[in-house]
């Protein structure tokens, strides 16, 4: 096996994606942080020093982390927070290939800037000779103030619970905001440049689309070239159909073919947040103001081209619904049936409640996920021949799930969307659907369902999904809105602890504690 080196300095800086100036969370100074890039089968040990002025941790979006689940980068369930000034090394094998990406999990830490490309390469990937080139976009909504004075706002007693609107959308790290609207204020820079991607006609190209937003479901679309899909969250797909407009929910990703064979010119890549799919929202709603820009542009550029803006024009929208893309594109390629024997099975309804100080709480079941930093659950199980002290967890599911097949209803009864993510694994997804989970009523789909990690729940709707309990640890699973997140919409699946606690913790993971908590005593 290869082992590739990385290094990640992580700092603040001041950067203008759209145009309007504020602190980035940046690794390396860059924003969105560097690309990472390996084989299927090697290993990657990504040194991380942190100059954040705050803790942080890294997850690594989609990766399944096997024996390796304290470098999952989930403070509270599977670390302790890097302390600020501290550098510490995730090490881990890739046994999978496919786009990913890398965010902090800490507080709200990725919507300020802290993310990045993570992608696997197959040497047998189905679709190796079908494509020139390989580009990676990552979209994503762009917020003006600070994620922690948003989260403020929004936690705020008496508020009435919707998340914060963003600014713009941004495409690969560049957006275009409106320097003479009056929110521009003085430091906007009108002349930012527009994201380009070069391409030869007669040839064909493999792009990586990322949604690294904190809200929002996007659009992706390239005027005048129709995207057929071959790779959902890490698991090819049978090509079907090419679409005109890929949507994107917050967290998934899509690979898509793109063929140059139109004449030689430039034309407009655009992402675009659906207005309507952020509804409903309120006179109160934070950040919400008439200079909002959800469109974002990029160029794609023929070679021979002049270098002059394209004329093309958009797709029309002809969106169905604000969910996942139309399950009939995104079928995988390796018939891979889900699994018929259900040895564990979960409820999961949404919920929304208000704390004592009338604070709108999020949760399942009713129980609101608080992490507790300095005492992550997977410490109290790993070592230990006495475990079960996690069970006074917040949301802690499922103990000693036995090595088989795991399903959950998930019920979404609010007015929002909720993209679900699970750590460790992918997922079948089969069944989802309009009003609450009825069995009588419910079909599965068991023969080609589809399989990600990462499905969007529609308002007033349900999902089921079937993963295979061959992973021992602790995992989150969670909706991936950041502002859900902060407000408990998280769960603990706690699989195998028997087994799992049997696993022997590194010794810099366990120092990251007490270094943690030695700063925090300082800090107070
Ligand atoms: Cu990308 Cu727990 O998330």
């Amino acid at each position: 096996t290869i082992t590739r080196y990385y290094n990640l300095e992580l700092k603040v800086v001041k950067l203008s994606p759209d145009g309007y100036e504020r602190p980035v969370w940046t690794a390396n100074g860059q924003f969105p942080a560097p690309l990472i890039q390996a084989n299927k089968g090697d290993r990657l040990v990504i040194n991380v020093t942190n100059n954040f002025g705050e803790g942080t941790a890294i997850h690594w979006h989609g990766i399944f982390q096997r024996e390796s689940n304290w470098y999952d980068g989930v403070p509270g369930q599977t670390q302790c927070p890097i302390p600020d000034g501290v550098s510490f090394i995730y090490n881990y094998a890739l046994d999978q290939s496919g786009t990913y990406w890398y965010h902090s999990h800490f507080m709200t830490q990725y919507v300020d800037g802290f993310v990045g490309p993570l992608i696997i390469l197959d040497p047998d990937d189905p679709y190796k000779n079908s494509y020139q080139e390989d580009y990676v976009v990552l979209i994503s909504d762009w917020y003006h103030s600070l994620s922690s004075l948003l989260l403020a706002q929004r936690l705020a007693p008496h508020y009435l619970g919707f998340s914060p609107y963003p600014d713009s959308v941004l495409i690969s790290g560049l957006g275009q905001y409106n320097c003479s609207s009056p929110a521009a204020g003085e430091n906007c820079n009108p002349n930012v440049p527009l994201p380009a991607y070069n391409v030869q006609k007669g040839k064909k190209y493999r792009f990586r689309i990322i949604n690294t937003s904190a809200l929002a479901l996007s659009t992706f679309s390239i005027d005048n070239h129709p995207l057929s899909v071959i790779e959902v969250d890490g698991i090819p797909v049978k090509r079907a159909k090419a679409v005109n407009i890929l949507q994107i929910h917050v967290a998934q990703r899509y690979s898509v073919i793109l063929t140059a064979n139109q004449p030689v010119a430039n034309y407009y890549i655009r992402a675009s947040i659906i207005d309507t799919c952020l509804l409903p929202r309120t006179t109160e709603t934070i950040n919400y103001n008439s200079s909002i820009n959800y469109n974002a542009t990029g160029i794609l550029h023929y070679y021979g081209a002049e270098s002059n803006k394209p004329t093309s024009t958009p797709y029309p929208v002809t969106m169905q619904s604000c969910g996942d893309l139309d399950p009939s594109v995104i079928r995988p390629y390796n018939n891979c049936p889900a699994p018929t024997n259900v040895t564990n099975e979960f409820v999961f309804n949404i919920t929304f409640d208000r704390s004592e100080n009338d604070i709108g709480i999020l949760g399942i079941n009713f129980s609101t996920y608080i992490p507790t930093f300095d005492n992550p659950t997977n410490q109290r199980i790993i070592g230990k021949e006495n475990y079960k002290d996690f069970e006074k967890d917040q949301n802690a599911f499922g103990y000693d799930i036995p090595y088989g097949c795991v399903q959950i209803t998930v019920l979404n009864n609010l007015i929002v969307n909720h993209p679900f993510h699970l750590h460790g694994h992918t997922f079948w997804l089969v069944a989802s659907g309009p009003g609450p989970f009825l069995s009588n009523i419910t079909t599965y789909n068991l023969e080609n369902p589809v399989i990600r990690d990462t499905t969007n729940i529609l308002p007033g709707s349900h999902i089921v999904i079937r993963y295979l309990a061959d992973n021992p640890g602790v995992w989150a699973f969670h909706c991936h809105i950041e502002w859900h997140v902060s407000s408990g919409l998280v769960a603990q699946l706690i699989e195998r602890p028997s087994e799992f606690s049997n696993q022997t913790l590194p010794e810099d993971v366990r120092a990251l504690c007490s270094r943690y908590k030695k700063q925090k005593r300082l800090a107070t």
